[in-house]
């Protein structure tokens, strides 16, 4: 992280926690990074259930704690049930939106062209999308991991998108809640191919941050955000208890 790249730690929180739990823990949270002020070494970011989404916003509020939805609706507005699109996150305070998580590809069918579509929408909203990436356990096993992130980072990412509004999330689908994570070797490899793909695609694309998720937990959250290439961390289970979402925080490298 010495390049200049602001570091990202974000909270995807996933289906959990109903309202009292949620506020509970963005207001934790919050208090930690007000405390923290400008020794924060990079930016926070919580990600609730789109249910609690207005009253976490207004939990953290007047603190550097960003918000941000867990997916949104390619379309702006229509006949849509039970979706929610990127400008109704933005109106509750959202600057973020993750989207193409492997939860959503695998679960729903997201596609490349619709997480695409998805990221579009996004751009059009004012938010920055977190685009997620990864390979399944069969895809590394047969040496294929590579090609297929390449594949999704060029399939996920519209043409004309710019620095400012992507981060690339890589999260390999075996590690997510397994306790099991990449070698550093494996994280520093891809997320070195994530960059340079990013850098022949998009004018200044190397300034994109690159996250890594999968099992980051307070354990092993300084090893990975050492690394040179990691500009982050994507955090699902460790975010849910606001003492340990901190402590990967408190590991991020002071600039
Ligand atoms: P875990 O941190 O629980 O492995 O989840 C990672 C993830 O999917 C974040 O989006």
């Amino acid at each position: 992280m010495a390049s200049g790249r602001r570091p990202l730690i974000a909270a995807n929180w996933k289906m959990n926690g109903l309202k009292a739990d949620g506020v509970a823990l963005a207001q934790a949270v919050a208090a930690r990074a007000k405390s923290a002020g400008a020794t924060l070494a990079g930016e926070v970011l919580v990600s609730p259930p789109a249910t609690l989404i207005d009253a976490v916003s207004a939990a953290i509020a007047g603190t550097p704690v960003l918000l941000g939805g867990q997916d949104c609706h390619a379309q702006t507005s229509g006949a849509f049930t039970g979706d929610i699109s990127a400008a109704m996150l933005k109106d509750l305070g959202a600057s973020h939106v993750i989207l193409g998580h492997s939860e959503r590809r695998t679960l729903h069918g997201e596609t490349d062209a619709q997480v695409s579509a998805k990221v579009a929408a996004a751009r059009a909203a004012g938010l920055v999308a977190i685009v997620c990436v990864g390979e399944t356990e069969a895809q590394r096993d047969s040496g294929d991991t590579i090609a297929v992130i390449v594949g999704q980072i060029d399939g996920s990412i519209p043409a004309g998108a710019t620095v400012a509004e992507i981060v690339v999330a890589y999260e390999p689908v075996w590690a997510i809640g397994t306790g099991r994570t990449p070698t550093l070797a494996e994280i520093v490899e891809v997320h070195q191919a994530i960059r340079a793909r990013l850098a022949s695609r998009i004018p200044g694309g190397d300034a994109i941050r690159i996250l890594y998720g999968g099992s980051v937990k307070p354990s092993n959250a300084v090893e990975v955000l050492a690394l040179a290439d990691v500009d982050g961390a994507l955090v699902g289970g460790a975010s849910l208890k606001a003492e340990d979402f901190w402590a990967i925080v408190s590991a991020l490298p002071q600039a």
